[in-house]
C-alpha cells in the first residue's frame, strides 16, 4: 500500500474530515476524496473509534482505503439516541430531523400528510445514511398522538428526545384583527400548538421516565415577545409557561424541557412569501428579502438549519444545565433587554 496523498479537509455530513487516502492496487485506483469520504462518514456514524476530541474511522471503497479523522471539539453524545420530531415533514422540523440524524440519532418524523412524510424520510435517509420512520399523526387529537407514540416507541425501541414543532407558522398570511378572531380560529391554533405539544409530551414522557433520561424541545416563536398577532402571541407565551411547568415536574426524572423561539425563519415556504409580498408591494423579491433581513441584528434571514443546530445542542446530554428556559433564535430581534 502506497500513500498517494491527502485531502486536507473534506466537508461531509456537516463535519470537517481530514482524509488520508491510500491506494490499494485494483481496478479503480486513485479515487479518494469526496465519494470515499461520504462512505467513510456513513460508516463512522455506525462504528466510530472515539477519543475525547477525535473520531477516527478506516474506510475502503473500490480499490482505495482511507483513514478519516474528525476533530470534535464538542461531541454532542447523541449517537444511539432516538427522537420523535413532530412537524418533521418540512420546514424547521425537517431541518431538525436532518441535524439529529447527522449527530447519530434515529428519528421518527411525524405529521399529517403521509405522502410528504414518506418523501422526507426517503430523502433524509439517503442524505444521512440513517434510518427514518415516517408516522402519520394529527397532534390535535388525543387518540392519534397515543397511537403515533406507541408506533414510534415500537419502531425505535425506546424514546429519548421529543421535538414539538407541528403547527402552522404565523407571518405567512394576513393576521386576523380583533373583530375577525373567531372562537374556531383561536381553538384550532391553540389545540395544535399548545395542547398538541402538551399531548405529545404527556404520551412520550413515561417512556423517558422509564430510562431516567429525556429531552423535550418545544419550538415556539418570537411572537411571544412582540405584538402583531394576538393568537400568535398567546399560543407562543402559553408554550413557554407549559415548558417551565413540565421542566420542574420532569427535571428530577432526568428530563429537560426547553423552548426555542425562532423569528422569521427561511423554510421551503419563504420564496412564496417573498414573491407574494413583492407583488403586493410593487417591489422586487430581492428588495423584499433585504427588508426582511433588516428585522434582526445579523441582517440576514435565519435559516431552518440554524434553528436545527440549536435544537441538536439542547437535545444532547451536554445541555443538562438548561431546563425550563427559552433560547431566542431570531438573529437578534428587537431592542428589548431580557435578563
Ligand atoms: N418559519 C418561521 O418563520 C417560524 C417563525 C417562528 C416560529 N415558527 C414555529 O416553528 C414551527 C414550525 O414552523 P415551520 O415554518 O417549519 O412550519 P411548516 O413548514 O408549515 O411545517 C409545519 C409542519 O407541521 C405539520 N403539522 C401542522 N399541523 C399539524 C398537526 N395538526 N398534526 C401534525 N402535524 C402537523 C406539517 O405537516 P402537515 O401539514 O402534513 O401535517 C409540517 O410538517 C411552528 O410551531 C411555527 O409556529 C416558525
Amino acid at each position: 500500500m502506497v500513500p498517494i496523498g491527502s485531502v486536507p479537509v473534506t466537508r461531509c455530513g456537516g463535519h470537517s474530515w481530514l482524509v488520508l487516502s491510500i491506494v490499494i492496487p485494483g481496478p479503480r485506483t486513485g479515487k479518494a476524496s469526496q465519494p470515499l469520504a461520504r462512505v467513510i462518514y456513513h460508516w463512522s456514524a455506525r462504528f466510530p473509534w472515539k477519543a475525547p476530541t477525535h473520531t477516527a474511522v478506516l474506510g475502503y471503497c473500490g480499490g482505495s482505503a482511507a483513514l478519516a479523522v474528525r476533530r470534535s471539539d464538542m461531541d454532542l453524545d447523541l449517537s444511539g439516541k432516538t427522537a420523535i420530531v413532530t412537524g418533521g415533514s418540512r420546514g424547521i422540523g425537517k431541518a431538525v430531523a436532518r441535524q439529529l440524524a447527522l449527530e447519530g440519532v434515529e428519528v421518527a418524523v411525524v405529521s399529517r400528510g403521509q405522502e410528504a412524510l414518506e418523501a422526507t424520510a426517503r430523502e433524509l435517509a439517503q442524505e444521512t445514511g440513517r434510518r427514518f420512520f415516517p408516522i402519520p399523526v394529527d397532534t390535535g387529537d388525543d387518540q392519534s398522538v397515543r397511537a403515533m407514540t406507541h408506533q414510534a416507541a415500537t419502531a425505535l425501541g425506546h424514546l429519548d428526545i421529543l421535538v414539538n414543532c407541528a403547527a402552522r407558522p404565523g407571518g405567512q398570511g394576513p393576521v386576523p384583527k380583533l373583530s375577525e378572531i373567531t372562537s374556531e380560529l383561536f381553538w384550532e391554533d391553540v389545540n395544535v400548538k399548545v395542547m398538541g405539544y402538551l399531548r405529545c409530551a404527556r404520551e412520550v414522557a413515561p417512556y423517558m421516565m422509564q430510562r431516567g433520561w429525556g429531552r423535550i424541545i418545544n419550538i415556539s416563536g418570537l411572537a411571544a415577545r412582540q405584538s402583531g398577532s394576538a393568537i400568535g402571541s398567546m399560543r407562543n407565551v402559553a408554550v413557554v409557561a407549559m415548558t417551565k411547568n413540565l421542566a420542574d415536574e420532569l427535571g428530577p426524572h432526568g428530563i429537560n424541557v426547553t423552548v426555542v423561539h425562532p423569528g422569521t425563519t427561511r423554510t421551503e415556504a419563504t420564496a412564496g412569501v417573498i414573491a407574494n409580498r413583492a407583488r403586493s408591494q410593487g417591489l422586487s423579491p430581492e428588495e423584499v428579502e433585504q427588508r426582511m433581513a433588516q428585522a434582526n441584528s445579523v441582517r440576514r434571514i435565519v435559516d431552518a438549519r440554524d434553528i436545527a443546530y440549536i435544537v441538536a445542542f439542547l437535545a444532547s446530554p451536554k445541555a443538562v444545565a438548561i431546563n425550563g428556559d427559552v433560547i431566542a433564535a431570531g438573529g437578534g430581534v428587537g431592542h428589548a433587554i431580557y435578563y
